[in-house]
């Protein structure tokens, strides 16, 4: 299903927010969200983003839909530049990519029927007649499993699964070829958030599109991405194919999160923070490797020389100076410490 040509190319990308606040007079650090972060997609390919609350996922995904502007770094689609243009420029030369919003609901207007907010986005792209707007519009609806009537009703009228369904048909309405969801399942129940995924799935074959998937979730990222990128403090740490990953973990965070995965299940909150420690600030300057200070097998080296992201094996790139091919960090080292953390 994928091609060879990456649909998204994401060259060292780097995103600094925040930062002195001239009118107050106040010296902030920037925070470093996204830090030289390289990463392919190929058509038809799903790639899922992993990484704990505040690691910069949103700003990553924000930054290639041209809603946030990068700091430095391109960004390519279809093997145009299509970074280091002004937010409207940036955005029209990205119409191809649309995002489906961590929050669902606040996405839509509470005021307006489904209806009029789909039929309104087909207008702004220049569909000026009226019958062909609704027909399209019921099209959508019934595509992502609702019933066309649900154009008549009210954001508040639906359940948190079916306005899942409304904000997909209303990107899908765009013919977008790269869909950016964010968190697309979080706080949806387990058999609502199967039905969801099941669509995500169909909608890739039917309609040949490609996904950047977001998620914080590692089961749901398992079932649905071809690829993994785990996301550490702003970088990219390790990638692969998910089966992979999940087979043969090599980055220490990386196996952290998976020893701790049924924890990851439940609130945000709770999450992997209780099970290793606090991660450091975004806004502290990492000499060596920023995972060093909650890594079970960290040394000097790590401390004073930041690990580059190298292929250890094909299509296995991992930044840590201890990855190996053969012989990888030994599971239960990572296990026990975690175990250790938590009590
Ligand atoms: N406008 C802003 N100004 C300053 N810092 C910001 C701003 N927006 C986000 N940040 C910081 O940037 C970092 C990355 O935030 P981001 O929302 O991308 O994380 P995330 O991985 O999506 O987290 P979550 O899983 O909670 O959604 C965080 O430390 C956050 O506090
Ligand atoms: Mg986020």
């Amino acid at each position: 299903m994928t091609g060879t040509e990456p649909i998204l190319s994401v060259r060292s990308l780097t995103v600094l927010l925040g930062g002195r606040r001239r009118w107050l007079r106040q010296s902030v650090p920037p925070v470093r969200a996204v830090n030289d972060v390289s990463l392919d997609i190929r058509p038809g390919e799903i790639v899922g983003l992993v990484g704990e609350s505040g690691c910069g996922k949103t700003t990553l995904g924000r930054t290639v839909l041209g809603l946030q502007r990068e700091t430095s770094g391109e960004i390519h689609l279809d093997g145009a530049v299509v970074s280091g243009m002004s937010p409207a420029k940036a955005r029209l030369a990205r119409k191809a990519i649309q995002y489906v919003h961590q929050d669902a609901a606040a996405a839509l207007d509470p005021w307006w029927s489904i209806g009029r907010t789909l039929r309104e986005g087909l207008l702004i792209h220049g569909m000026r007649d009226a019958a062909e707007r609704s027909a399209k519009v019921a099209e959508m609806l019934t595509a992502v499993g609702l019933d066309p009537t649900a154009a008549q009703r009210y954001p508040h009228e639906f359940s948190g699964g079916q306005l899942r369904r409304v904000t997909l048909a209303r990107m899908l309405l765009l013919s977008p070829r790269l869909l950016v969801l964010d968190e697309p399942t979080s706080g949806l129940d387990m058999s609502v958030q199967a039905t969801v995924l099941n669509l995500l799935l169909e909608l890739r074959a039917r309609l040949g599109l490609t996904y950047l998937f977001i998620s914080h979730d590692l089961s749901v990222v398992e079932r649905l991405s071809d690829r993994v990128a785990i996301m550490y403090l702003g970088r990219v740490v390790e990638t692969a194919a998910t089966a992979t990953i999940f087979a043969r973990p090599m980055h220490p965070y990386t196996r952290v999160l998976l020893a701790a995965a049924p924890r990851l299940d439940r609130a945000k909150d709770t999450g992997v923070d209780t099970v290793i420690g606090d991660p450091p600030s975004h806004t502290q300057v990492h000499v060596g490797c920023a995972f060093v200070g909650r890594c079970p097998i960290g040394t000097d080296l790590c401390r004073t020389t930041p690990p580059p992201l190298r292929s250890i094996e094909n299509g296995h790139d991992v930044a840590c100076h201890y990855a190996q091919p053969a012989d990888p960090v030994p599971a239960g080292t990572v296990r026990m410490h975690a175990v250790a953390s938590a009590k």
